[in-house]
């Protein structure tokens, strides 16, 4: 709308074409920290005078008291939140006060200062959300280190474990993504500002001073790259795809084992839908939509890199196309992150139906394998044909469980593959058929990170002790952009009292 070039006005058409108002309301707040930070700097800069400042200030204070104020002052040939916010500066200290603020300021450098902070607060908001869930899957890991399930690979059964190792491994793998989130951290916390259109200033300002005011720890130094890279917000996009997968595939899990043909699980009442038409229906629908989220997240990833792999150095309007898929990621992820939690520390879990399903189960083969290689001395692969013909013998006897053969049929079932041996018998076999009960099966796997209850709560130990830790960084982190906004706004408060007083 700062039209000094081209002239009339933008026709109304290619206005709502161009504008970005409404995704820009998101950026409101930050737009407007910023420029309290940017005066400032001005002024200490010997920019602006005290009273340019001060009256400009006292607008600032007016647009965040009551965002009606900016409805009521902001041109209507405004294309974005910053044109936006200084026109209604403008309109209420005058031209020649309002107009100085953008002096040493691009909405170049100004927009990807919006987006930054508006980033920062949000993955710090995640971060928390997703301390919370990895909390409330400790909590049910803690329930259920005896409940004892089938563990599955290519969704057939594979090995038996408890029910708290399956929920531990997301704990780690949330750990994960909050780590990636915090390293992450350290590249968006840096200021732009003062980068202006792309190639920096003339005048006299302090980019520094104004970083550190608005609890950045350092700027990003060259200005080309300021106010062009978009590669931090590319990273908590991926992040946030990859936590969104995480929480996809414990939804994947969750709907298949609330089935009828399953029952394992059933969600709680209030966190399933019904049918309109079925009145026997319970469906998992908040479930259903952390999958689908998953997809519109993929895509929006997809998208943001699409839209930035067709540009040159330097500002382009097109970036402009990212701020709404950003904004859609961030809180599609912390919203399914919270209906995840939920979900979990509210299942309700049939510790019967699993354990019924581990003792039919094929799923001790391996360990009985195992067992056959110590016991008798013979190669893992002839110990797998041993007992992969005994378990295709008691799957054709119609799958009969293996603890249900007698002596005769692992005699016959061993004939069909001519196995005879001085120490493997039929009674041998037998025996370590007998000898692997489910709760057997998993006591005798010894190694770090399997089901067994010692490494269950040296698991539910190593991930507290981490959660302690993340915690710690994320309230030193939150500490430290609070211990700044308390500096600034006491820097305006004296300003704008002093400005009373003289
Ligand atoms: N509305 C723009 C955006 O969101 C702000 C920056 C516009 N800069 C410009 N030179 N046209 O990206």
């Amino acid at each position: 709308m700062y039209r000094s070039r081209p002239s009339g006005n933008l026709d109304n058409r290619a206005l709502s074409y161009l504008s970005s108002i409404t995704e820009d309301s998101d950026l409101f707040y930050y737009d407007l920290l910023g420029s309290q930070a940017h005066v400032i700097m001005l002024y200490e800069s010997n920019i602006l005078s005290k009273k340019e400042t001060v009256e400009i200030l006292k607008g600032i204070d007016q647009l965040l008291t009551n965002s009606n104020t900016l409805n009521e002052y902001a041109d209507t040939y405004a294309e974005d939140i910053h044109e936006m916010v200084e026109s209604a500066l403008i309109k209420m200290t005058t031209m020649d006060i309002g107009g100085k603020m953008h002096t040493a300021r691009s909405r170049n450098d100004q927009v990807v200062l919006d987006i930054r902070m508006k980033l920062r607060d949000d993955l710090n908001r995640i971060s928390l959300n997703l301390l919370d869930l990895i909390n409330s899957l400790l909590a049910k890991a803690e329930e259920h280190i005896d409940t004892i399930m089938p563990l599955y690979t290519h969704l057939q059964q594979a090995q038996l474990g408890v029910f708290s190792h399956y929920l531990l491994s997301y704990c780690f793998s949330l750990l994960r993504n909050f780590e990636r989130f915090s390293e992450s951290y350290k590249r968006i916390n840096i200021s732009p500002l003062g980068a202006c259109a792309i190639g920096g200033s003339s005048m006299n300002i302090d980019r520094d001073k104004v970083a550190s005011m608005l609890g950045f720890s350092d700027i990003v130094y060259n200005s080309v790259d300021a106010t062009s890279s978009r590669d931090f917000l590319v990273e908590f996009s991926s992040n946030a795809l990859n936590t969104m997968l995480d929480l996809c595939r414990i939804s994947e899990d969750f709907i298949i084992w609330s089935t009828s043909e399953f029952g394992f699980v059933s969600l709680d009442d209030h966190f399933s839908s019904s049918s309109s038409a079925m009145p026997q229906k319970k469906n998992p629908d908040p479930l259903e939509l952390i999958r689908g989220k998953t997809a519109s997240t993929e895509g929006n990833l997809i998208a943001i890199t699409s839209i930035l792999k067709g540009l040159p150095s330097g500002y382009s309007r097109d970036l402009q196309e990212i701020k709404p898929l950003l904004w859609k990621t961030s809180s599609t992820l912390e919203t399914s992150i919270e209906m995840m939690k939920e979900i979990v520390s509210t299942i309700h879990v049939d510790q019967n139906k699993m354990y019924l399903a581990s003792v039919n189960s094929y799923a001790v083969a391996l360990d009985i394998a195992e067992q056959l290689i110590k016991n008798g001395g013979i190669s893992f692969r002839l110990s797998h044909k041993v007992i992969g013909t005994i378990v295709d013998y008691a799957s054709r006897l119609g799958n009969v469980p293996l603890s249900s053969l007698t002596l005769s049929d692992i005699t016959v079932a061993l004939k069909k593959i001519d196995f005879s041996h001085e120490v493997i018998t039929s009674e041998m076999i037998l025996n370590l058929i007998k000898q692997n009960t489910p709760e057997n099966s998993i006591r005798f796997r010894k190694t770090k990170g399997s089901p067994n209850k010692n490494e269950q709560k040296a698991m539910i130990a190593h991930i507290e002790k981490m959660v302690i830790d993340c915690k710690k960084d994320l309230d030193n982190r939150l500490n430290k952009l609070h211990l700044a906004k308390d500096l600034l706004d006491k820097k305006i408060k004296q300003l704008i009292d002093e400005g009373h007083n003289t």
